[in-house]
């Protein structure tokens, strides 16, 4: 006999007096004397089964919550007034005639159910309890159809979807590798690839012009809300292009996805802004434009101040926050601030006069000035004086700050920008040597500038920003040999570093190179943020927890002696100690 007929999800009124086979898990049952409820749910959803039979009540007394059973019978309508409209199935109940047992369950350490209280780490530990749930179910599906549509709409363009190594060698993007030492070749490791980077250009060396891949990325970092060592990049590059295209190409996936997931129909193009114009007005190279809160340049007005900080100031940067701002509030905005190695000076604007901390070294010439600024009274005014960047990135921290606390949520608006013209090189903290901003594979603006300057450096780098999240990050590419060795070179790395770490990459593109470049967008963010979530973890089948830890499989663990033996490895001591301890 079929083990079902129908899903828990199926059945409706026009199924009345049919003989159906149900199979799901038993979410709860209610006995009441003569009859008995049983939820039973699967994937699709619940049906509600009517037990009457005195054997069958008899049986079903064994039967706890979570158990996998089996259920023939006939399908009835609810007496009226009984139909649950909370439930596609609310209309009829299944009246068991038979009741088969296929899997008893221990008791779960939660209760399977969306109302959850359950801790994170008891979720993740029981992460397959966890995915039982039916919002969980919900967001893993979600994704899945999310990933479908946008193959969908890839192949429909004519990409190929390539499979690429995950054993491979480092491509520095900005975090550490995971090492995976060889058995055949002691001594000598891979490294888990960080993303396809090299791969797709070789791609492209290749001749399919137009890629794609889920990838799966690696990579040892800290962790956070929206970054887990393992994620899911969907990763494109195209040859013959040049940026436009590819923000058109991404501008019409998003079209599509957002009308066909959510309804939403997108305008196009995105907005558009440079590096330096995201940082001097919103703070942050990925602004959530969703607010406004304009950072203002008030250094030519400071300069007037008789305050010493700002008078010898690089940059003073204000933040206008139309609220009568608490002494509380202004503490916290201090905290933020000092997060940056930045002070913070206010006023505030109420009844026609200021005061705050910075009040008394403003003449009333200045803080005439200062009026023409505010539109909305009260007002507060948010001072950080300094050097530019870090004064605009602290005024943005202050700017987020504001908006995840103080400012109503605003869910399902979704503001996109293109954020372009990136500087291309950085200066490490504390060595203050150059380094790549991004990644070394990014063609410059201008390359002469690049040489001779090369902290003046702009690359053909763009990120897709949503509500704030960077959503994606692309590059055009260098395509000769000559070129990627000068980039390379301007981080200082000389003739042999560069062919041991890059070689592969530089001997490809001595064999006609297409001019190519691409993008990849973080899959788990992207669901996350369609679903409003803000977590990557709960859009994850098996997430890691923050500090990189699997509950489920508890790892990472230790490796046998045996297994270290094989890969000639040995643990020194005082690792060993420093973990126990
Ligand atoms: P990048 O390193 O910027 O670029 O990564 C692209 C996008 O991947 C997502 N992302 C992450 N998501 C979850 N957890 C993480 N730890 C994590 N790190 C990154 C982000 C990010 O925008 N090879 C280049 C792309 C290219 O130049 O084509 C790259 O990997 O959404």
């Amino acid at each position: 006999m079929e083990l079902r007929t129908h899903n828990c999800g199926e059945l409706r009124k026009e199924n009345e007096n049919n003989s159906v086979r149900l199979a799901g898990w038993v979410e709860g049952i209610r006995l009441h004397g003569k009859v008995a409820f049983i939820n039973l749910r699967d994937r699709y959803g619940i049906t509600q089964v009517v037990v009457k039979e005195d054997n069958l009540l008899e049986e079903i007394k064994a039967i706890g919550n979570e158990w996998v059973i089996a259920v023939a019978g006939k399908v009835v309508l609810r007496p009226a007034g009984m139909e649950n409209v909370k439930i596609n199935t609310g209309a009829i109940d299944v009246e068991a005639e038979r009741i088969e047992i296929l899997s008893n369950s221990a008791v779960p350490p939660f209760v399977i159910t969306d109302e959850i209280t359950a801790k994170d780490e008891l979720r993740l530990k029981y992460r397959y309890l966890d995915l039982r749930r039916p919002s969980m179910q919900k967001t893993i599906m979600f994704k899945s159809k999310l990933m479908h549509l946008i193959s969908e709409y890839l192949q429909a363009q004519d990409f190929v979807n390539i499979e690429t190594p995950v054993l491979g060698r480092s491509t520095p993007e900005g975090a550490r590798d995971f090492l995976v030492p060889s058995r055949i070749h002691k001594g000598k490791f891979y490294s888990l690839v960080q993303s396809p980077q090299i791969y797709k250009q070789l791609l492209m060396v290749a001749g399919f012009e137009k890629y794609y891949q889920f990838a799966r990325c690696l990579r040892d970092e800290d962790q956070r809300k929206d970054r887990q060592p393992e994620f899911t990049q969907l990763d494109i590059e195209l040859s013959f292009i040049d940026e436009e295209k590819i923000f058109v190409l991404i501008e019409k996936l998003m079209q599509c996805v957002f009308s066909k997931l959510c309804n939403i129909q997108l305008n196009a193009p995105f907005k558009r802004m440079t590096y330096n114009e995201a940082l001097e007005t919103y703070g942050s190279d990925k602004p959530d434009l969703r607010y406004e809160l304009h950072l203002k340049d008030v250094t030519e007005l400071c300069h007037k101040t008789d305050f010493n900080i700002f008078k010898s100031a690089q940059a003073v940067k204000c933040l206008l926050f139309e609220t009568d701002v608490s002494r509380k509030m202004i503490a916290e905005f201090e905290n933020v601030a000092k997060g940056y190695g930045m002070g913070l000076g206010w006023l505030k604007y109420a009844d026609n006069s200021f005061s705050g901390s910075v009040a008394k070294f403003f003449n009333p010439e200045i803080l005439k000035e200062l009026e023409n600024f505010i539109e909305h009274k009260p007002c507060s005014i948010l001072f950080v004086a300094g050097d530019r960047k870090r004064a605009n990135e602290a005024l943005g921290g202050i700017r987020n700050y504001i908006i995840n606390n103080y400012l109503p949520p605003k869910p399902g608006q979704y503001e996109f920008t293109w954020i372009t013209d990136f500087p291309m090189f950085d200066r490490d903290a504390i060595t203050k040597k150059l380094v790549t901003a991004h990644h070394a594979f990014v063609t410059p603006k201008d390359q002469t500038t690049m040489e001779a300057n090369p902290d003046a450096a702009i690359g053909i780098l763009y990120d897709l920003v949503l509500n704030g999240v960077e959503l994606g990050s692309g590059s055009i590419r260098p395509h000769t040999r000559e070129l990627q060795e000068k980039i390379l070179g301007v981080v200082g790395m000389d003739a042999e570093s560069r062919e041991a770490n890059f070689g592969c990459l530089l001997k490809a593109l001595e064999y006609g190179a297409p001019p190519h470049g691409g993008i990849a967008l973080g899959v788990d963010r992207f669901t996350a943020m369609l679903l409003g979530m803000n977590a990557i973890q709960d859009v994850i089948a098996f997430p890691k927890t923050l500090s990189g830890v699997g509950l489920l499989e508890d790892i990472p663990s230790e490796a046998t002696e045996a297994q270290l033996d094989e890969l000639s490895i040995k643990i020194k001591k005082d690792e060993q100690t420093k973990n126990i301890s």
